[in-house]
């Protein structure tokens, strides 16, 4: 699941990633000096940003921007992990290595050039990343961070307006770590430089003929999400939240289905692409 998650949610990010944050990203690393540029990425799930380096131009044969690359990824799912050594074996880096386990627990002391964060910053929270920035970039490295959710969901059309707003303030509130903008101003008061940044919300419209294939995955997932996090808080007791039950929330998801099933559904979710550095 987890796997074809990832892939079907590759198609949509392709679509919202910033290319403007993504343009500045890659000027940075091309104008960065040095031989080799020492790339790692974090969650990286299957391996998509490799694709993406590649099939948007930063990637080739030469490796990037006419220079040597290497690539150190970190992934804690050893089955996408599986995905993501293929990847890497296949690709154009000089020396690839694929790192199965939690990147909090990694030793090692190398440092990097860039670090991609692409769909994972948002389980970090703020003051992890720039432990961990700090950790592991060069005195000049890049940080890109890529669809990093920023605690707003939109769903229509309404069910009950109040049930609506319930459902979503306590989905938001079971993510403890840091949305997108919260991200950015730690990183900020922890004097790096905030370089670019835009958004790259996910945008799935209603469709008269159902929704694509990868739509239909991705927002299935996040409203199976939904309900386990919404659940999770009713029954640690997050309510006064009057009419919400577990029963209740339990046929809005179902609904939300439904419509979803039906092309009824309009959803979108705000997040933001930025690049920073030291
Ligand atoms: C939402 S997925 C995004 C994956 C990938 N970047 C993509 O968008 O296709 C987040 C990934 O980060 C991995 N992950 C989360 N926390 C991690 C950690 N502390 N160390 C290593 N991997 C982590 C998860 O296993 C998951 O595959």
């Amino acid at each position: 699941m987890h796997t074809a998650y990832l892939e079907a949610k590759r198609a949509i990010d392709d679509r919202s990633i910033n290319r403007t944050v993504w343009d500045a990203m890659v000027r940075l690393v091309a104008d960065s000096g040095g031989d080799v540029v020492r790339i790692a990425e974090i969650g990286a799930g299957t391996g998509t940003m490799i694709d993406r380096l590649r099939d948007w131009g930063a990637l080739g044969p030469d490796g990037v921007a006419g220079r040597t690359a290497t690539y150190d990824a970190w992934e804690m799912n050893p089955d996408t992990a599986a995905v993501l050594a293929e990847r890497t074996a296949a690709s154009e880096f000089a020396r690839a290595e694929v790192h199965v386990g939690d990147l909090r627990e990694w030793t090692g002391d190398a440092h990097f050039d860039l670090v991609i964060a692409h769909a994972v910053l948002d389980l970090f929270s703020p003051q992890e990343v720039a432990a961990l920035m700090d950790r592991l970039l060069t005195d000049r490295g890049v940080l890109y961070a890529s669809i990093v959710f920023d605690g707003v969901t939109l769903m229509e059309p309404a069910i009950d307006a109040e049930i609506d707003d319930k459902v979503l303030r306590l989905y938001h509130r079971s993510m403890r770590q840091g949305f997108g903008r919260r991200q950015l101003w730690h990183l900020w008061d922890a004097g790096f430089e905030i370089v670019a940044t835009g958004s790259s919300d996910w945008v799935i419209p209603p469709r008269r003929n159902g929704p694509r294939p990868e739509e239909r995955e991705l927002v299935g997932t996040i409203l199976e999400m939904m309900r386990g996090a919404v659940t999770g808080q009713l029954e640690a007791g997050a309510s006064s939240n009057g009419d919400l039950t577990v029963e209740r929330l339990n046929r809005w998801i179902d609904q939300r289905h439904r419509q979803l099933q039906a092309g009824d559904l309009f959803f979108a979710a705000h997040q933001i692409d930025f690049v920073a550095r030291r």
